[in-house]
């Protein structure tokens, strides 16, 4: 076969937008990344969680009429982190730009990160920044959220030695080459893949900062949440472990330790009431439901069990724990009657059962 020559070139860019309920928003962005990227070829793919409000019609609209720009349309699925990691799979360019729908992040900078590329061939990754000469995050952050932005930015400095100023920064430009190197090791769960990256590149990465000013958010509304914190807090602890654990996990503990403390509170107030038995088995019952609710409100906040489906996920939940309380049991007892260390005992009793209850729910309750 001839080789064709009306062949499109590649692009030389692609921006990885992703979005949630962001429709207002689309055509704006397409319009301002025109007016900013002049004489670039470059191509926009929005990676879209099935919004609600219609964002994934409104790209394949704009699409129709020009073919630089994508949709990625996700279904069933939830998370900033996984759409920013499938957005630049997709692509076939040497550099990835990522950047937020909301017209938040300043587009006019793309321009400068791929001249830094131009410049410096062996450069990994350039981050815009908000917190280096020239940058700021301007009236784009409440005063609450600048400082708890100020704070993580310090953690993930200190606990994940990066050097960079903004690593909780949603905007920047990846060698594409560079990404398919770490990319094994990231979390999709989460908000700050950022973070996530420069830990995961180890240091080893060359990295530039250009200043941008964070602008107010025009239309839509934020989908920062405190469980987001919560998000981000176990990342440092999955970076800490060496990637050993999943965000997923550690959140699982944490409602695991709640559900400890419930059990017990319950317990207390019961046993002032009703003799031993009764008060366990109404406090154990109490205890894996809020487990249930929390686990399913954050832990798999990406696939929350709503209506009916609750009801099922939380029987399920029940019959699981049940398992988990057997194996606790039962591992517990071996051990400790080998060695008498009621303590240890214990301790390795309840990690057996918290691994069962993790593992099992995942699969029969949130089917993951
Ligand atoms: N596909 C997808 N799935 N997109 C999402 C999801 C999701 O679950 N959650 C949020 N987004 C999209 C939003 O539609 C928006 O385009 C972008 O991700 C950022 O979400 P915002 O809700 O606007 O976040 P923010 O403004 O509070 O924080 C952003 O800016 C900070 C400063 O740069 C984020 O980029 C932060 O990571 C960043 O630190
Ligand atoms: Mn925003």
């Amino acid at each position: 076969m001839p080789a064709r020559t009306d062949r499109k070139p590649i692009p030389d860019l692609t921006i990885v937008v992703p979005t949630f309920n962001e429709r207002g928003n689309i055509r704006p962005l397409v319009d301002l990344l025109d007016a900013a990227l002049n004489g670039l070829n470059w191509e926009v793919v929005f990676v879209d969680d099935d919004s609600p409000d219609g964002t994934a019609r409104e790209v394949r609209a704009v699409g129709r009429e020009r073919g630089d720009v994508r949709v990625l349309h996700r279904i069933g699925r939830r998370g900033l982190a996984g759409a920013c990691i499938e957005g630049i799979l997709s692509s076939v360019a040497p550099l990835v730009a990522v950047m937020d729908a909301d017209l938040q992040h300043d587009e006019t900078v793309l321009a400068e990160m791929v001249a830094r590329f131009r410049d410096t061939p062996d450069l990994d990754l350039v981050i815009g920044s908000r917190n280096v000469e020239g940058g700021s995050s301007g009236t784009g952050l409440s005063a609450i959220r600048k400082w708890g932005s100020d704070v993580a930015t310090a953690l993930a400095r200190k606990m994940l030695r990066i050097t960079a100023s903004d690593p909780m920064s949603g905007f920047f430009m990846v060698r594409r080459e560079s990404f398919n190197a770490v990319v094994l090791g990231l979390q999709s769960q989460g908000f700050k893949i950022l973070a996530d990256m420069l830990s995961a590149s180890r240091g080893g990465w060359k990295v530039a900062e250009v200043p941008y000013t964070f602008r107010e958010r025009q239309h839509g509304d934020s989908k920062m949440d405190s469980a987001v914190t919560l998000e981000f807090l176990s990342l440092l602890l999955v970076r800490m472990t060496g990637g050993l654990v999943s965000i997923r996990f550690i959140l699982f503990m944490m409602v695991g330790m709640t559900g400890l403390f419930v059990d017990l509170a319950i317990l207390r107030l019961l046993l002032t009431q009703t003799d031993f038995a009764i008060a366990k088995s109404v406090s154990v019952l109490v205890a894996m439901t809020s487990n249930f609710t929390l686990n399913n409100a954050l832990t798999y906040k990406d696939r929350t069990l709503r209506g009916r489906a609750f009801f099922r996920g939380l029987l399920s939940f029940y019959a699981v724990c049940a398992v988990g309380a057997v194996a606790n049991i039962g591992v517990a007892t071996a051990i400790y009657a080998v060695l008498p260390w009621w303590a240890l005992a214990g301790f390795f009793g309840a990690l057996v059962g918290a691994l069962w209850n993790f593992v099992a729910s995942a699969l029969v309750t949130w089917k993951a």
